[in-house]
Parts: C-alpha cells; structure tokens; sequence
C-alpha cells in the first residue's frame, strides 16, 4: 500500500473545537461521580416530597427499641420540604451512640490525612451532643469523629447549621457518614453534605476525573445530556433555574430516563464552571418543550423560550442583570462564555420539533446574533427546512459499520450548517464493557471526521462516564467507582485525537490493493505546539483488517533534511480485540510509544493488523 501526503502547502484548516466531550447525566456521571459529593439524597427529598417518604439510601443505626427515624415537612428550605425526625428511645443507648448513616454512592472514599468539610442542618428539642463520623464501610472502625451541642430549639424554625471539618486518621474508600446521639429525644436533620476540601480548584469536581478530562484536551463541553435533558415525562426534564443558588435550596430531581435521584449539585452553574476550567467552550442542550413521551405545543411554548432566555442571560448577562447578578452572587461576576446552544435533544421529526424550534431560533437569534444554534435534524443529506448553524448527528453501531463510516461524511452537502456529531460509539456485542475492537473502529471514524471537518464542526463520544455500579449505558470512555478510574480504550483513541483541532489537513491518499479501503483509514496533519514552538506532520492510521501490512509513505512537498530522522510512533493495540481495561487492569489496552529511526519523506512503515498508528514527526 502506499500512502501520499502532500505537504506542499499549508493544508485546510481544522476547526479550532473539533474535539470536545459530551457530559450527560448518565450512570451516575455526576451525582456520585464527578460532582465530589459524598452524601446520596442529602435532604431526603429522593422518595418524594409526600410523607412517609423513602429516605434511602440513608439507614438506621441501632434497633427499633432504641431508635425510629421517619420524615416529617418541617424543612427550612421551601423546595425540600421534607427532613428527617430521628426519636431517640433508648434511656442507656449503645456507646456509639443511635441514628443514621449514609454510604453514599456505594461507599465514601474517606483518606487518613484528608480533611472533608460536613454541613448539615439540625434541629433538636433539648440541648444534647450528636456525634458526626465518618465510618468504615461495615461501621465497625470509625475512621473521623466530632461531637457537635445543639441548642433546644425555641421553634420549629431554629434550624442550626453545623459545618466541621473532618480530618480521618484511619482510611476507607467505601467508607460512610454517621450521626448518631446517646440521649433520649427527638432531633431533625436535613440537607447534610460532606466534600473532600481537596476538589479540583476547589470548585467540587473530583480531582482525578476532571484530569482525566484534562487529557483529552476538550475544545468543548456538551452538557448536561442527552435523554436527561429531554426526560421520560416533562416533569422530570432537567431545569436549570432548579439547579441553580445555594445548595441547599435545590430541590433536586428525579432523572427517568436514566432513573435515578440527582441532588443538582452539580448544576447549571457547575457546568459553565467546569467547562471554564477545561478551556473547553460550554454547549448547553435545552429542553425545548419536549420528552420522550410528552410535548408542549407551539402555541403555549413561549413561558419555555423565555426560560431558555432566562438561563441565557444567567449565563452571560452583566452583573448587575437580573439572571446575571444570581450568578456572580455565586461567586462569578464575569460573564461566562456561550457561544453555542443546542435546541432539544433527537427531537426531530416530534410534532412540535419544527414551529417550537423556530420561536426558540428567533428568540435567541434576535437577543444574542451571535450565538450558534444547533438542531436535531440531520442536514448531512438534505437541506433544513429551517435556518440553523450546525446539525446534530448521532450515531451508535457495529464496529464493522462505524469503521466504514470513515466515508460517511465525504460525500455530505458542502455548504449550509456543519455537521455536530454530538454523540458517537461502537455499542453492542463489539463493544462490550469498552472494547479494543471498539476503540480501532472508532479511530477511523475520527480519522474521517479529520478529513470531512470542512463540513463537520465538531466531535464527541458517548457517554463519557460510568459508575461501575451503576451501568445504564456500555460502553463509556471512563470508569470509575468511588476512588478509583481508568480509561476504556475507547477514551485511550481520544486522546490521540487531542492535537487535532485548530492543526492543518493535508490532502493524503491511501492507494494500492483493491481492498484498500476496506481496511485501511489514514489522515495526514501539520501542526504546530505552542507548549515548544515546534512544527509536527501527524499521520494516523488504522489497519482494520486481520494481517499486518507494509505501507510505503511518500510525503510530496519537503525536502528529506526538513523532517527530523527521529519520529514517534504511539500505537493501540491488544492480543485480542474483545480486550477491555478493568479496575485490576487498567492499563491492559493503552498506546504505547515507540521511536522511530529513519523518518523521512519517503518510507516503509510495517503497520500490524487491527491497530491504531499516530506518526508524529517533527518538521525543521
Ligand atoms: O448517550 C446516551 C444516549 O444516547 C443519550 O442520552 C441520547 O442522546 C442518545 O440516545
């Protein structure tokens, strides 16, 4: 086989955001994940707003003779309405005194030598000591303890807010919280929340999530779903003004599509956070009047639109604007950046897609001409029969298919809106948990996103987290538990994609045996690194097929003593393509680099069967 670059010019423009990633609340993405929160249902609102209510995963600590919790709605906090009554029955109670406790999501990760800041908010009747602690995963060893007086409450309106410090001399990682009293009597407790103080820049992320987000190098951040911003039923659709102020007056909610209790922690505000902290450029997807099962219609959809313009100028308005001045009450009084909206979430073709759209467009069109608008109807092979600036592409499928949708874009519309492949992956039997197989038929998907990007603006997978505990969706780039995480190789492709954007295509060609095509995918970049100053030519390519092949590269347009002798090579590959990474083994599946001697403008390179190859050579 041969393959020609040409580097006699410049090459075409990337798009500066063509790699970026898609957050949804997902799997306990966020709740449980990468929000660093370590309290599940931290005010007992997860089994409804009605009493009795279900306060799992909350749990008693002692025997019914001793202790009895229930829920009664005497919260402070007017959206959550429900708190948590804990009768104290027993005279001479055990040592460690009755009450509850709190695993968390499937444990807390408490570390010897680690500070953890616990608020919570308590009410008691008589003045008595409760005891804060944060335990081992079965209660026996306490790892964390403070004793805490309240004060007998004059009413049922003299909340106190205890906020301590944790400092465990012992170490668990699926650890719990426990409050617990010695003394007959009633006390309440609600919204009770317990933070590692070591969160990425202190804004609530957990630290070795956003790194491994870091090394993706994500140009953008879609967010927050998917499924979870349209919702089974419009009343559980994801609402932004809700996730919104002090934690404490969120009133959570119940995510259907994904079926479970998210706090809203990790909000709206959160999320622009996040993406400012990722350099990435934030892509909020709205609810534009429409679920899964229910839509609102055209005709009544304006009070939709003008939240939307609501969250909008929350966003990016002054100060001193209405929505605007709620944000930098939170503690960023500068505008974010938006530049990008999403309206609804695969929506097209619902009955009210269209007309809701249009008065969604104009809407934000006439306030803010400068926002890119992006729909939910495919223009790859049609013209929109509505003005838009991207499209919205999904696509899950087999390996075989997704390999041979590196064409998939070639012979798409060159003018009007750009492709956004908000969401791609090889889902199925070829996948698994998150697949080598998977991983190498994506890499030539991307590969065709690189050639295609004159009509496709931007990339990114899905989903990009996994609790293990709670797989709703496989595959995913990220898995992780309560402390620990690895990539998928799925996610190891990614960032070998990380340079790619704002770098330079150049018009390569594979040529040679009829099937060519049928196994091979390659793209040739020129790039420049800012970090060094250097000039790199990057070729990837993915040899799909079962026998390794020899490829004879020829790059036209440098002279022999313009590339340095010395290249890099960094490969994907595994013994057996069902491979997949596991917390025992995370690195099972990972590139791994190689130097390569006698890199020039004309040479053989031996390509092994099913792997992924990025060349990096260093231009002088
Ligand atoms: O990524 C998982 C789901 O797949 C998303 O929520 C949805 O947009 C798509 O159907």
């Amino acid at each position: 086989y041969n393959l020609t670059v040409d580097a006699s010019q410049s090459g075409r423009p990337i798009p500066p955001n063509l790699f970026g990633i898609f957050f949804e609340e997902i799997n306990h993405a966020g709740a449980g994940g990468l929000w660093a929160e370590l309290v599940a249902n931290r005010g007992f609102e997860a089994g409804g707003q009605s009493t009795p209510s279900n306060i799992a995963p909350w749990s008693v600590i002692g025997d019914a003779a001793s202790v009895q919790l229930s829920t009664e709605r005497i919260s402070l906090f007017a959206l959550n309405p429900v708190a948590l009554r804990v009768d104290v029955l027993c005279s001479k109670c055990p040592a460690g005194g009755v009450g509850v406790y709190n695993p968390g999501y499937w444990g807390m990760n408490i570390i010897a030598g680690s500070q953890y800041k616990v608020v919570c908010w308590a009410l008691s009747l008589d003045d008595r000591n409760i005891s804060i602690s944060f335990t081992s995963s079965d209660g026996s060893r306490t790892l964390a303890q403070q004793y805490v007086s309240l004060e007998a409450a004059s009413s049922s309106q003299t909340w106190n807010k205890l906020e301590i410090l944790l400092n465990p001399s012992d170490t668990d990682h699926y650890g719990r919280l426990s409050i617990t009293a010695t003394q007959a009597g009633v006390f309440w407790l609600d919204q009770v929340s317990a933070m590692p103080l070591d969160t990425y820049k202190g804004h609530g992320f957990r630290n070795d999530l956003v790194l491994m987000l870091q090394d993706l190098k994500p140009r953008f951040l879609r967010f927050p779903g998917g499924c979870f911003v349209e919702g089974q039923w419009l009343r559980n659709a994801f609402r932004w003004r809700q996730s919104i102020g002090p934690w404490e007056e969120r009133p959570g909610h119940f995510g259907d599509v994904w079926g479970y209790w998210t706090d809203d922690g990790l909000g709206f505000f959160e999320f622009f956070l996040l993406a400012e902290d990722l350099k990435a450029t934030p892509i909020w997807v709205f609810n534009n009047g429409i679920s899964h099962t229910d839509e609102v219609s055209s005709s009544v959809i304006q009070p939709f639109v003008q939240d939307v313009m609501n969250g909008i100028e929350f966003a990016r308005g002054p100060a001193n604007s209405t929505w605007g001045s709620i944000r930098a009450s939170m503690g960023h009084p500068e505008p974010f950046s938006l530049e990008y909206v999403a309206i609804g979430n695969e929506d097209c073709g619902k009955q009210y897609y269209h007309d809701n759209y249009i008065k969604f467009y104009e809407a934000i069109n006439d306030t803010y001409p400068d926002i890119g608008i992006i729909s939910n109807c495919d223009g790859s092979y049609r013209r929109l029969d509505h003005p838009a600036d991207m499209y919205d592409f999904h696509i899950y499928t087999s390996a075989n298919r997704l390999f041979a949708m590196n064409h998939q874009f070639d012979s798409t519309l060159r003018s009007g809106p750009k492709a956004f492949v908000s969401e791609y992956a090889v889902t199925g039997k070829d996948a698994g948990k998150g697949s080598f197989y998977a991983a190498l038929a994506e890499a030539s998907f991307l590969i065709g996103i690189e050639t295609n990007s004159d009509v496709v603006e931007m990339a990114s997978y899905a989903p990009l987290f996994v609790n293990d505990n709670d797989r709703r969706w496989n595959p995913d780039a990220i898995v992780f538990d309560a402390w620990q995480s690895y990539g998928t190789p799925s996610y190891w492709v990614q960032t070998l994609f990380k340079n790619s954007s704002g770098s330079s295509l150049l018009p390569s060609i594979i040529t040679g045996k009829d099937s060519a095509s049928n196994i091979l995918a390659a793209s040739a970049l020129r790039r420049f690194d800012d970090d060094n100053g250097l000039e790199f030519l990057d070729i990837k390519i993915v040899n799909f097929g079962k026998t390794d092949v020899l490829v004879t590269l020829q790059i036209f347009g440098l002279l022999a003593n313009e590339i340095n002798q010395e290249a890099a090579i960094s490969r994907l590959m595994s013994e057996n393509i069902m491979d997949e990474n596991t917390f025992s083994q995370q690195q099972k599946v990972v590139p791994k680099m190689e130097t390569l001697q006698g890199a020039g403008a004309n040479m053989d390179m031996k390509i092994p069967a099913l792997s992924f190859n990025v060349l990096e050579c260093q231009l002088i």
